[in-house]
């Protein structure tokens, strides 16, 4: 079989586009699949029109998918791998507990270490619950915070993904035919059937209008558990949080006792002591997920002592039961720690410094190549949008029929080409990525952004 590196090809990494020949295993793996799956696929963000390239394994920050292309992985699971593919310490921690025994009705130890771990890096948390995955941990944080409040109704931002739940998903892809004013944008559905009793139960805020945000919150204060926030978030185009919009938010939410939540699914891979230390503000609960689980299912819910107390079942029925055959699961927990273990300040400090450095070279190849784009982010996430405007909130992020064909054309050709990255242009880096690699991600997409001018 050729490798890819031995292909003639105009980009540093190669061509990889043996999957979408006719033929190609991928093509073979799809048709089997849609037999069995619907539309082929479990996991809607991974699908791609015709079809995907199947993985076959992958090693620091490469991945080799099965027609033995290679490509620089810079998504990374959507974001959830920090040190890339099956380190040796992460394989060697999870083989070690596998090799014990996978699950048991009963708690392990290791559940004890990571909770420590994170108690003693998240400023807001005093206690932690472990959850299968972000969608959980966030269903759970609300359903505490209605526990802990007695209200019923959440606030959360237009745009803001927060996981497959019906109340988190309102508005997440509103259109501006529906959207409504920007002060009071409306609740809409986000998959069909979604019943009006949730829409009901969902305020909607503008993100980063900290004025409209506040008036809206004080005007539903009186029915409101929780604020649900993404420091970073990355449908909304990875655009930061204005630091006075999360300053703002704690002090509405303190002074109406409201549950003030932090989805740091994504973001805590921002810093050692999450986006939550970056931006100097601390929420009542944070939900995490990624990066946590080492590569493997996880989510979890933490938050200050009294508000988790509505899970404690020490003395009886807790005000919120939380169960879940999976929940802390062993091998998981053992693999989340040796993961975080090796994301000292350090790697942090490294990741800041290669993010930065990929963001200014990749505004630099849009400048260069005279083709309209820009590039978000913060710390070891980037986003790359197929527009020149400035971007603020989701209205402004969302992008024109024009720009979504130009951004998948660039994200299909790095594709073919040695790069890995999300469809919507979303992009992280891992800790087994150095200097040469990203020099040869942006020499790639420099050459990419060539094809746009012809
Ligand atoms: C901010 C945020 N919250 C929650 C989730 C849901 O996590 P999971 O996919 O593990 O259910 C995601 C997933 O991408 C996310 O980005």
């Amino acid at each position: 079989m050729t490798t890819s590196t031995t292909r003639k090809s105009p980009t540093p990494l190669g061509s990889t586009r043996r999957w979408a020949e006719p033929g190609s295993r991928s093509a073979a793996l799809f048709a089997r699949a849609q037999g069995v799956l619907p539309g082929g696929n479990s996991r809607t963000t991974v699908h791609m029109a015709p079809y995907p390239p199947y993985a076959a394994s992958g090693e620091g920050c490469w991945v080799t998918d099965v027609e033995g292309d290679r490509r620089l992985d810079c998504l990374n699971n959507y974001t959830a791998l920090v040190h890339g593919h099956a380190h040796p310490a992460i394989v060697e921690a999870a083989s070690r507990r596998l090799a014990l025994g996978a699950s048991f009705p009963m708690p392990t130890p290791e559940e004890i270490e990571l909770a420590a771990l994170l108690c003693e890096r998240l400023p807001s948390a005093e206690r932690v619950r472990f959850t299968n995955s972000g969608s959980e941990a966030v269903m759970i944080a609300v359903k505490g915070a209605r526990a802990f409040t007695g209200r019923p109704r959440i606030a959360k931002f237009e745009g803001a993904y927060h996981g497959s739940y019906d109340y988190v998903e309102v508005s997440l892809a509103s259109t501006p035919e529906a959207w409504g004013p920007l002060a009071t944008p409306a609740a809409t559905a986000y998959s069909r059937g979604t019943p009006q009793g949730v829409l009901d139960d969902v305020v909607v805020l503008p993100f980063n209008h900290v004025e409209h945000a506040v008036a809206r919150i004080e005007r539903e204060a009186g029915s409101l558990a929780a604020v649900v926030v993404d420091p970073v978030p990355n449908r909304v185009g990875l655009i930061p949080a204005r630091r006075e919009l999360l300053q703002a938010l704690r002090e509405v939410t303190r002074a109406h006792g409201i549950v003030l939540v932090f989805d740091e699914v994504i973001t805590f891979r921002l810093g050692y002591h999450g986006a939550q230390g970056v931006f100097g503000v601390t929420p009542d609960v944070t939900t995490l997920g990624k990066i946590i689980g080492g590569g493997f299912p996880v989510g979890a819910v933490a938050g200050r002592a009294d508000v988790m107390a509505v899970f404690d079942p020490t003395s009886g029925a807790p005000a919120a039961p939380h169960g879940g055959t999976f929940n802390a699961n062993p091998v998981t927990m053992a693999a989340g720690l040796a993961a975080m273990q090796l994301l000292d300040e350090q790697a942090f400090a490294r990741l800041d410094d290669l993010g930065a450095k990929l963001r200014a070279s990749l505004d630099d190849c849009f400048q260069q190549a005279g083709v309209a784009g820009r590039v978000t982010g913060l710390g070891s996430l980037f986003r790359v949008h197929g527009t020149e405007r400035e971007l603020v909130d989701y209205r402004s992020a969302r992008t024109t029929p024009e720009e979504s064909a130009r951004l998948g054309r660039v994200i299909r050709r790095l594709m073919e080409h040695g790069v890995l990255m999300s469809m919507t242009g979303l992009g992280c880096l891992s800790t087994a990525m150095g200097d040469a690699e990203l020099e040869s991600l942006v020499e790639t997409f420099a050459a990419v952004l060539a094809l746009e001018t012809r």
